[in-house]
């Protein structure tokens, strides 16, 4: 409980330096750095390939955060791992500025509405939408989830289940994802990939 807090409190003095004000972040620099992502993360920060998650149009301050986590080691990733490594303060600046500008992802055509109903009662029954808004568009450090890649939700959704994921803002996921069955989180994966 006690590394809890010390990793938290380190973590946001980290962020508050990678944030400091009066430095504007570089969209341009965060593109040429975002080469090294594209072969993982997709031209455009729109993922191809499975349990990798798409970028594009994600929340600046989630993606910082998100980059802050690996390099702290908080959150655990053995191909993020030597990404973050390489990273500094600006670059992690840089980075969330350009994914953030990008044309965000979005659910293609919906091959189950039965699954997305379901997925739909699971959201409002769970209350999803009193942190990630109601379109799911996110806010912060709350990520965007709609339109996301299924399959990494579903991988998402069992890390913050398992604890294998803890996430920041008072661990809000692990709370959420504890009690969901493996049913609903199909379901609301489903839901929520193709919004
Ligand atoms: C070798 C493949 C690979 C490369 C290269 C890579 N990533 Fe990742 N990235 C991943 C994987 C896999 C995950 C999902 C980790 C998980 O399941 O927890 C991830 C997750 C992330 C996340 C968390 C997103 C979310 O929705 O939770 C961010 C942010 C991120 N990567 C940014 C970057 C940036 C910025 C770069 C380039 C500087 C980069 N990645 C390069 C594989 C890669
Ligand atoms: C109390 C606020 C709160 C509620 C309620 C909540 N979330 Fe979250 N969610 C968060 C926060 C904060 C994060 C970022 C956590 C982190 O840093 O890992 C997040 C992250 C996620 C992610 C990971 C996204 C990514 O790109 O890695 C998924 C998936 C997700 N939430 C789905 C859900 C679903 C589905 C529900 C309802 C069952 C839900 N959330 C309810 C606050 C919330």
């Amino acid at each position: 409980m006690l590394n809890r807090l010390v990793l938290r409190a380190t973590l946001g003095v980290l962020l508050a330096f990678a944030m400091a004000p009066g430095q504007a972040a570089d969209v341009a620099a965060g593109k040429t750095k975002a080469e090294v992502c594209i072969g993982c993360h997709g031209e455009n920060g729109l993922s191809q390939i499975e349990n990798i998650p798409s970028l594009a149009g994600q929340l600046d301050q989630f993606v910082q955060w998100q980059l802050v986590f690996f390099r702290a080691g908080a959150r655990k990733n053995d191909q993020m791992q030597p990404i973050v490594e390489q990273l500094t303060n600006d670059d992690i600046r840089n980075l969330g500025a350009y994914f953030a500008s990008l044309e965000p992802f979005k659910g293609g055509k919906d091959d189950n509405p039965e699954l997305s109903e379901k997925g739909k009662q699971a959201a409002a029954g769970r209350r999803c939408a009193s942190c990630h808004t109601d379109t799911y568009v996110g806010t912060k450090a709350v990520a965007r989830i709609a339109g996301q890649r299924e399959d990494y939700l579903v991988k998402a959704l069992h890390d913050y289940k398992s604890g294998l994921r803890s996430g920041g803002a008072q661990a809000a996921m692990a709370d959420v994802a504890y009690p969901l069955s493996d049913e609903e989180i199909t379901a609301l994966a489903h839901y929520l990939a193709h919004l």
